[in-house]
């Protein structure tokens, strides 16, 4: 029999927000204005916003139908015993301490577990892990497979732990010195790549040799989920619930944004199995987030949470969601724009090296890229190259380029349609016709710390 192969958005649209149109001389007014700096912008001013997929998703109308029916109770609330059970029936972890965020999360964990003269392992940390690390005086050391680092080759688990890389690290340093070891699924800071089951397990396996605990940062749990249902033998005739339960098996404690895979625009949680961990975790927690049963977020944030984990596991919806960022990245290549392959879970991310060949890094190829894109279509993306990694040595002055320059289009969950997105598309497609003329930039000015947020470029 045949059957119809359009995949759809599974879902009707029931509330709708106008986005507002500004011409070209008024963009590049705010563009100037905001020294350009796309965090700079004012969100009434982008047309299509890829700026994060992060809290960025709509709600349904289950979701607002639970945040009525919140209970705001300090101690003990419903909702909390709701988000609680849910959270449980997919990571099995004893223990689930809500966060208003991912990185309040991290910054807990880090804080018991971190210090001088330690080590954390991750496939790659994302920029407020490694912060949280950093900060607590411990070592965040990136161990991305090799072939991650390379945005043309193809793969289907390119976001893999490097486990020779992980063996050695571990014999070298002495398991004594690791707390714990991470795995980000899927791996954000490196092309939104997925993880395989395999390597997961293996990873854990060679801690629990050595007594380390693993750790999943399980923002993106159910895309990862999706791409081993599709990507990894043995798993196809697998619901992503069984794939998810499985993942997370083999880990003793995870932290989760919920504002990525949790479909909502805050929260987040820590969850372990170690019972003093955990105590330690709920002391900090009561000091700087709040009660355990509500940890810095409202009775009826929880119950978003609750409700999301669920319906973010729905098959029909994570086909369609892989299926419509893969639909970016594969139209992008067919006009021949280079973006990182394979397109990753969330994100499309265009190798502005490549695509600006005559800009060397020092100009800084992703924001001149991400800036044209506003002007030209009133498209938010984000750089992530040497405006947000590069340094310069402070005694000889030498610039040191980030490995990559990317621009990341992330794409908010149920948020644009394919429409949104064939503009997109279009836009790209004009600058990328006339890139020869486009010009580096230069920084006018910059903060000590975490400048892609607020420093201020010039064109060349
Ligand atoms: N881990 C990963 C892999 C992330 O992508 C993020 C956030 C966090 C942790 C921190 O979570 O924002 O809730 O505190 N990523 C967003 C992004 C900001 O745009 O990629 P948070």
């Amino acid at each position: 029999m045949k059957r119809v192969k359009t995949i759809i958005e599974p879902f009707k649209i029931k509330t709708i927000e106008p986005i507002r149109f500004l011409t070209r001389r008024e963009r590049q007014q705010v563009l100037t204005d905001a020294g350009y700096n796309l965090f700079n912008i004012h969100a009434d001013d982008v047309l299509i916003d890829l700026l994060t997929d992060s809290g960025t998703a709509a709600l349904s109308a289950r979701q607002w139908a639970g945040i009525m029916e919140g209970d705001e109770a300090y101690a003990g609330s419903r909702s909390f015993y709701r988000f609680e059970k849910n959270v449980r029936e997919i990571t099995g972890l004893r223990h689930i301490i809500p966060t208003h965020q991912g990185r309040a999360a991290e910054r807990i964990l880090f804080t018991i577990t971190g210090g001088e003269g330690r080590i954390f392992p991750n496939n790659t940390h994302f920029d407020t892990t490694r912060a949280n690390v950093e900060m607590s005086g411990a070592d965040a050391v990136d161990l991305p497979v090799p072939e991650g680092a390379l945005p043309s080759v193809e793969g289907n688990f390119k976001g893999n732990m490097d486990l020779e890389a992980l063996e050695a690290l571990i014999r070298q340093r002495g398991p004594e010195h690791i707390p714990l070891c991470m795995i980000t699924v899927t791996n954000n800071a490196n092309g939104g790549q997925p993880v395989s089951m395999e390597n997961i397990r293996n990873t854990s396996e060679l801690c629990h040799a050595t007594g380390i605990p693993l750790f999943l940062d399980a923002c993106r749990f159910a895309e990862n989920a999706y791409f081993i249902k599709l990507r990894e033998p043995g798993y196809r005739r697998k619901s992503t619930r069984e794939i998810a339960r499985e993942m997370f098996s083999y880990a003793d404690g995870c932290t989760m944004s919920a504002k990525k895979d949790a479909l909502v625009n805050i929260g987040g949680f820590l969850a372990v199995n170690d019972d003093n961990l955990a105590q330690k975790a709920r002391s900090i927690l009561v000091v700087t987030e709040g009660f355990p049963t509500y940890g810095g977020l409202a009775g009826h944030d929880l119950e978003a949470i609750a409700q999301g984990l669920r319906e973010v596991l729905d098959e029909h919806y994570l086909k369609y969601r892989l299926r419509s960022v893969a639909y970016v990245g594969e139209k992008l290549s067919e006009i021949g724009v280079p973006v990182f392959q394979p397109p990753g879970g969330h994100a499309i991310y265009i190798d502005a090296k490549a695509f600006l060949p005559h800009v060397p890094s020092h100009e800084y190829p992703g924001q001149s890229l991400a800036c044209e894109l506003y002007l030209h279509g009133g498209i938010r993306s984000c750089e992530i190259g040497s405006v947000m990694f590069g340094k310069r040595d402070p005694s000889t002055g030498a610039f040191q380029p980030a490995r990559l320059e990317l621009v990341r289009l992330a794409i908010p969950r149920r948020v644009y349609t394919q429409s949104h997105m064939d503009y997109v598309l279009e836009c790209i497609g004009e600058v990328f016709a006339k890139r020869d003329k486009l010009k580096g930039m230069r920084i006018v000015s910059e903060p000590p710390l975490l400048r892609h947020f607020t420093a201020r470029f010039e064109p060349l």
